[in-house]
C-alpha cells in the first residue's frame, strides 16, 4: 500500500499542509515540538479513524480552530482510493472513502493497515496486562472479523454479569438462572477468543523470535511469549462455577480471558524485569515488525510503517540492522521522523536509500531529495 499524498488542515499544530510522496522512504525532520509526530498521527488517523496518542478527538483540532480535516490518497492493488477524516467541534466525526461516508467505522479497520513504532510503545513491555491484550486484540481484530465480533460479545456479557453481581450484593438474592444465561454467553465467546489467542501467540512468537534474533545478533539472547490464561488447563464453565462465591463477594467476574496476559520473556525470565533498555527496545521493534508481518500475511497488503524517533532509541548497530532489513524489500512505504537531520542523512546515505525529506521549520515544510 502506498500513500501518495496527504492533506492536513487544522490538525494539531499544523494549519494547512499538502504533501506528496513518491519515494518509498519519507523522512520528516525538524526541532522538537515542530510537529513531526503529528504528521505520522495524521496518517494513523486515516487508517484507524483515531489518534495514536490522544484519545479525545476534539483535542486534535488545532487550537482556536473549529474543525480539522485530513485526506490521504492511497494506492493498493492498482486502485487509487481517497480517505478523508473530518471533525467539527461539537459535531460527529466523519470518515469517508471515495466520497462515501462510513456508517460503521469498524468496516474501515484493516483496509489501510499501518504499523506505528513510537517511543511511548515501550509501555507495552513495562505496563500491566491490559495493554498487551489490547495489542493482541487489535491484530486479531484486524485480521479476523469473527474474533472482533466475539470480543464485542464477550465484553458486553462481562459488563452485564458484573452488573448482576452488584445487584446481588444489594438485594441479597442470587438469580442463578440469569447468571447462567450470562455464563453461557461468556463461555461461548471466551472459548473462541482463548483458542484464537493461544494459536496466535504461538505463530506470533516464532516471528518475534526471528526478528529479535536478527536485531540482537546474539544467540545467547532468546526471547519468547508465554500466553497465560485461566482457561489454559481448566474449562471456563468450571472456572465460573468455582469462582461464584468469590465473584459475589467481590461483585465482579474474577476469572476469564479478560485476565489473560502475554508475558514477554528473555531466556525464560520476564524481560521487563531482567532485560536491559536496549534489549527491551529491540523486543519492542521485533514485536512491531512481527505485527507488520502478520498483517501482511493475512491481509495481503504491506502496511505503511511509521517510525517515530526510532533512531533515538536504538544503538547504531541495531539501527543499521533495522535499516538493512527495511530496505531489503520486505517492507513497503516507510515514514521516519528524527530531530537530527544530519544523522538521518548519514544513515540513509550509508544504506544507499533514496528518500524524500521534509524539513519543518516554523510551521513550514521544505522538501529536499536524498539520493543514496
Ligand atoms: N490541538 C493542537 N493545536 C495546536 N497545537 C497542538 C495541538 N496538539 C498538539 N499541538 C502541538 O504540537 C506540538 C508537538 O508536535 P509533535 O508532532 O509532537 O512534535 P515533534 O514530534 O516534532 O517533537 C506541541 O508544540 C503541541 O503543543
Ligand atoms: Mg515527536
Amino acid at each position: 500500500m502506498f500513500l501518495s499524498s496527504l492533506r492536513i488542515f487544522n490538525f494539531k499544530n499544523h494549519a494547512e499542509v499538502e504533501l506528496a510522496f513518491d519515494a518509498a522512504v519519507t523522512c520528516v525532520v525538524g526541532n522538537n515540538g515542530s510537529g513531526k509526530t503529528n504528521v505520522l498521527d495524521a496518517i494513523y488517523y486515516l487508517a484507524f479513524s483515531k489518534s495514536a496518542f490522544n484519545p479525545y478527538d476534539v483535542q486534535n483540532i488545532r487550537h482556536q480552530q473549529q474543525a480539522f480535516f485530513l485526506r490521504g490518497r492511497f494506492t493498493a492493488g492498482g486502485k487509487v482510493k481517497e480517505v478523508e477524516c473530518a471533525l467539527q467541534a461539537g459535531g460527529k466525526k466523519v470518515l469517508r472513502e471515495d466520497g462515501l461516508d462510513y456508517q460503521r467505522f469498524s468496516e474501515h479497520v484493516g483496509k489501510y493497515p499501518v504499523v506505528l513504532i513510537a517511543p511511548q510503545d515501550i509501555e507495552l513491555i513495562w505496563d500491566g496486562a491490559e495493554l498487551r491484550r489490547k495489542f493482541v486484540d487489535a491484530m486479531l481484530s484486524q485480521t479476523n472479523r469473527t474474533y472482533l465480533l466475539h470480543l464485542i460479545n464477550y465484553t458486553h456479557s462481562l459488563k452485564q454479569r458484573n452488573g448482576l453481581l452488584r445487584n446481588f450484593s444489594e438485594s441479597g438474592r442470587v438469580d442463578k438462572d440469569l447468571l447462567e444465561t450470562y455464563n453461557t454467553q461468556l463461555v461461548q465467546a471466551g472459548n473462541y477468543l482463548h483458542e484464537q489467542r493461544a494459536k496466535f501467540s504461538t505463530e506470533f512468537e516464532a516471528s518475534v523470535k526471528a526478528h529479535y534474533a536478527y536485531l540482537a545478533d546474539n544467540p545467547a539472547e532468546d526471547v519468547g511469549i508465554r500466553y497465560r490464561s485461566d482457561l489454559t488447563d481448566k474449562s471456563f464453565s468450571d472456572l465460573l462455577a468455582g469462582s461464584l462465591p468469590r465473584d459475589i463477594a467481590l461483585q465482579r467476574t474474577t476469572t476469564g480471558i479478560h485476565r489473560d496476559d502475554f508475558l514477554f520473556q528473555l531466556n525464560d525470565f520476564e524481560i521487563r524485569r531482567v532485560g536491559s533498555q536496549g534489549q527491551q527496545k529491540s523486543l519492542l521493534v521485533a514485536l512491531k515488525l512481527s505485527e507488520f508481518q502478520i498483517l501482511y500475511n493475512v491481509l495481503g497488503v504491506k502496511p505503511i510503517l511509521l517510525l517515530d524517533d526510532i533512531f533515538d532509541k536504538l544503538d547504531d548497530f541495531r539501527i543499521q540492522k533495522l535499516i538493512n532489513l527495511i530496505t531489503a524489500g520486505t517492507f513497503g512505504q516507510l515514514f521516519i521522523t528524527d530531530a537530527r537531520p544530519e544523522r538521518t542523512r548519514q544513515i540513509l546515505h550509508a544504506a544507499q536509500i533514496k528518500a524524500t525529506v521534509f524539513h519543518i521549520e516554523n510551521g513550514t515544510f521544505t522538501q529536499a531529495w536524498l539520493r543514496g
